[in-house]
């Protein structure tokens, strides 16, 4: 016997699980994009190479950047350090590394005096260990000594945001240098560009070592199984007529004219 559904509380639930005006956190919501997951974890896993996710606005990749620690634990990869920031048009390269650094501190030990003595640790954050002019090889030295014990992943998000061409030639220049020295650390950029070449310049020292991830607009299965993947969560089915008419309506807003969806709980 079909149940009654509270519309109220449907429409207030689908408002958290539907939130085109928010990137997603969830996996269980997160929706195709099986390729270019691959091809993320494919330059992660290898040293010396890094990702450049690009894209139009709005196709998902801040979302696909939020969950990727997700699709790392599953295939046995947890322990990942993955700080991140948000790049503007303010940033230079000392901020930008304070801004994704800010968080993390170094911590040393050395032997207390006398036989018995206790080692002696001290710790520090990175940023406050930087030099007044940050240089791409100081930042390649402090990655080097963070990805010791944890790999990592270093999200820059919104790189197109960036207005000084200096600040993009050093970024540059230390993906190329992170490169060189194998450090175990991967950077990860990700903007809005038709091509890796309008976000960071034309730099062919670094074309080799970067893995460029451009996402497409979804595809009619994808934009469907966002569709099917939330409805479950609200506990309802979604009827291929209605999956049918959203896609359209993707792609044509204008196009909607008289669906009727009516939900069924399961
Ligand atoms: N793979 C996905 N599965 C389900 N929903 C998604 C997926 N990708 C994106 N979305 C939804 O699309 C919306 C836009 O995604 P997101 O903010 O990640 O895009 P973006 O490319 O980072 O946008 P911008 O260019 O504005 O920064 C989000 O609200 C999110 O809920
Ligand atoms: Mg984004």
């Amino acid at each position: 016997m079909d149940r009654q559904p509270n519309f109220s509380t449907l429409i207030f639930e689908a408002g958290r699980v539907f939130t085109p005006g928010s990137p997603l956190n969830e996996r269980e919501l997160f929706a195709g994009r099986s390729d270019q997951v691959d091809q993320i974890i494919n330059a992660i896993s290898q040293k010396g190479y890094h990702a450049v996710l690009y894209g139009d606005r709005g196709v998902g990749k801040t979302s696909l950047s939020n969950v990727l620690v997700e699709f790392l634990n599953d295939i046995g990869k947890d322990m990942f350090l993955m700080p991140r920031a948000n790049c503007d048009a303010s940033d230079n390269f000392k901020s930008l590394w304070s801004k994704v650094l800010r968080d993390i501190s170094l911590t040393r030990s050395r032997s207390g005096m006398g036989f018995t003595a206790e080692a002696i640790s001290t710790s520090q954050s990175v940023v406050e260990m930087f030099p007044e002019n940050v240089t791409p090889d100081d930042v390649r030295r402090s990655l080097d000594l963070l990805s010791k014990n944890n790999s990592m992943v270093v999200i820059f998000d919104e790189f197109d945001r960036l207005t000084n061409k200096m600040t993009t030639v050093m970024m540059a220049d230390t993906i190329k240098s992170l490169s060189d020295h194998g450090v175990d650390a991967t950077i990860m950029l990700i903007g809005v560009a038709d091509s890796v070449d309008a976000l960071i310049g034309e730099h062919q020292s670094v074309e080799r070592a970067l893995v460029q991830v451009r996402l497409p607009r979804m595809s009619q299965a994808e934009v469907q199984q966002i569709v099917i993947k939330g409805t479950a969560k609200l506990g309802l089915v979604v009827s291929n007529e209605a999956l049918s008419a959203m896609w359209i309506y993707s792609r044509r807003p204008d196009q909607l004219i008289g669906l009727t969806c009516v939900p069924k709980c399961v």
